[in-house]
């Protein structure tokens, strides 16, 4: 034996203290630290360092017991992107989005994203004319809508010398959460249309009715966090608009398009929703579903300038030049826009297009696949790519069962219970998103006819227990 190996026997067969082990990720195998062999303090800040190594090792593994983004068919939100947009995100994260004098550049990317959505709906004003600005979601572009709907509205009352303090918003009983929130966080009374046995959009008539001169509008919404259907919104236009002409009330409807705004313009290019529409005065969009970025992005748009009070708008100029923001928070990550910069450059409407067609073609496929006098199909063609189905007879297992039963495989596939007046009904939905194909769509397929089969050979549930979802729709 050399002298050289001699050493090296030596030092490996020589017990290292856990103690001096633990912060010296040079020598200690990760799993032979006596912080791997010791439980963290998890609510309380620890005394000591970990080092990064292990620290990172800990939280990569406890991450593991979460469910796979790629199989949360729950979500609309992207769990997929290019490489190249991975890159320029991981580049993109040391920058504070809201620095406009240090980033211009990051700046000047989220108004060309402004301008080309409100291209893609229509808008009368694009290029630096365009009227919007990025949020985190549609929860935020949802909120920033609203307020503009109330402070336009109680500018009008207070010229016209009326009382500007009890103002209503109009709405179908399927709006996402962020709707009610947004009514009750800013008093502002929420009148919903209620849905029906078959009818799972708003009714226009039903919502005119709910107006009066108090309304500061009423929401549309391209593709229903629900079932996907797309509220009748060219009907709702006329609607209101006669109502306006008939009482000079001038209500503006709002499109919550947070997931068909990514959908409509490529898919369904000839329907009409948007800015096309006389009374469509501003739209939401989550960037971050079909807009195909990662979590943290959304955009407000509204038709003209006249539509955004002038004094919801802050201009600041202690971080450098004048700034002029209208949001809810202040610091966020740059990624989001730059990812959705990445898309709309990348992608162009071919792109957009093929992915939307890709998406179609495997809910179709899904679709036609649902040949059970059981299973009733909800949601319907000419709406998002998404397939919710009811089961008619829950007696045997019901839809929680399945649920429960596919989520053993690692899909994560949502039961829940319908919105006011057709709660008693639950259904299960597939969010078909870019990342699902359609030979993962195939092996989802095959996995529900297992479990469906085995479920029907065990003991039926009489009667099969009620469980209210506590699954939260998004
Ligand atoms: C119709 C609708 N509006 C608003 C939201 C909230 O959007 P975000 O998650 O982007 O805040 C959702 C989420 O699913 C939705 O489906």
């Amino acid at each position: 034996m050399s002298a050289v190996t001699g050493t090296v026997a030596t030092m490996l067969s020589r017990r290292v203290p856990n103690d001096q082990a633990v912060n010296d990720p040079g020598i200690s195998p990760m799993f032979g630290s006596r912080v791997m062999g010791s439980a963290i303090p998890r609510y309380d800040l620890p005394d000591g360092e970990l080092a990064a190594r292990a620290a990172y090792q800990l939280i990569h593994d406890e991450m593991t017991l979460d469910g796979t983004p790629l199989l949360n068919l729950a979500t609309f939100v992207t769990t997929w992107m290019e490489p190249e947009a991975d890159k320029l995100q991981m580049e993109t994260a040391s920058k504070n989005f809201i620095d406009q004098e240090e980033y211009p550049i990051t700046t000047v990317m989220e108004r060309r994203c402004v301008s080309i959505i409100a291209g893609m709906y229509h808008a009368p004003s694009t290029g630096e004319q365009a009227v919007g600005t990025s949020t985190i979601g549609s929860s935020e572009a949802i909120h920033l809508g609203g307020m503009a709907m109330k402070r336009n509205w109680r500018k009008r009352r207070e010229a016209a010398g009326q009382d500007g303090t009890k103002p209503n918003l109009v709405m179908s009983s399927a709006v996402h959460v962020t709707w009610e929130k947004f009514c009750r966080y800013f008093e502002v009374e929420c009148r919903q249309v209620p849905l029906a046995a078959s009818r799972y959009v708003i009714d226009p008539e039903q919502a005119a009715a709910l107006c009066d001169e108090n309304t500061i509008g009423v929401v549309g919404i391209l593709g229903t966090t629900y079932t996907g259907h797309f509220d009748p919104i060219e009907a709702l236009d006329t609607v209101i608009g006669a109502l306006n002409e008939r009482t000079g009330w001038q209500i503006p409807i709002h499109v919550d398009a947070a997931s068909g705004g990514f959908v409509a313009p490529f898919t369904y290019p000839d329907l009409k929703w948007d800015f096309r529409l006389d009374n469509v005065h501003s739209i939401n969009v989550s960037g971050h579903k079909y807009g195909l970025v990662y979590p943290g992005i959304g955009w407000a748009i509204w038709r003209t300038a006249d539509d955004l009070p002038e004094e919801l708008i802050f201009h600041d100029n202690y971080l450098g030049n004048d700034q002029s923001t209208f949001d809810l928070n202040f610091s966020k990550g740059a990624g989001g826009v730059v990812g959705q910069y990445y898309n709309l450059i990348r992608l162009g409407r071919a792109g957009y297009t093929a992915i939307m067609d890709n998406l179609f073609g495997t809910y179709d496929y899904l679709h036609s696949l649902v040949d059970s006098d059981n299973i009733q199909t909800v949601s319907e063609p000419g709406g998002l790519p998404l397939l919710c189905v009811h089961l008619r007879d829950e007696t045997r297992f019901n839809s929680h069962d399945i649920a429960d039963r596919l989520r053993q495989h690692g899909w994560i596939v949502p039961a829940y219970t319908m919105p006011a007046a057709i709660e008693d009904m639950s259904v299960l939905r597939v969010v078909i998103r870019e990342g699902f194909s359609r030979d993962l769509a195939s092996k989802l397929v095959d996995d529900v006819a297992a479990e469906s089969a085995r479920l029907r050979a065990e003991p039926p549930k009489h009667p099969a227990p009620h469980r209210p979802s506590k699954q939260r729709v998004c």
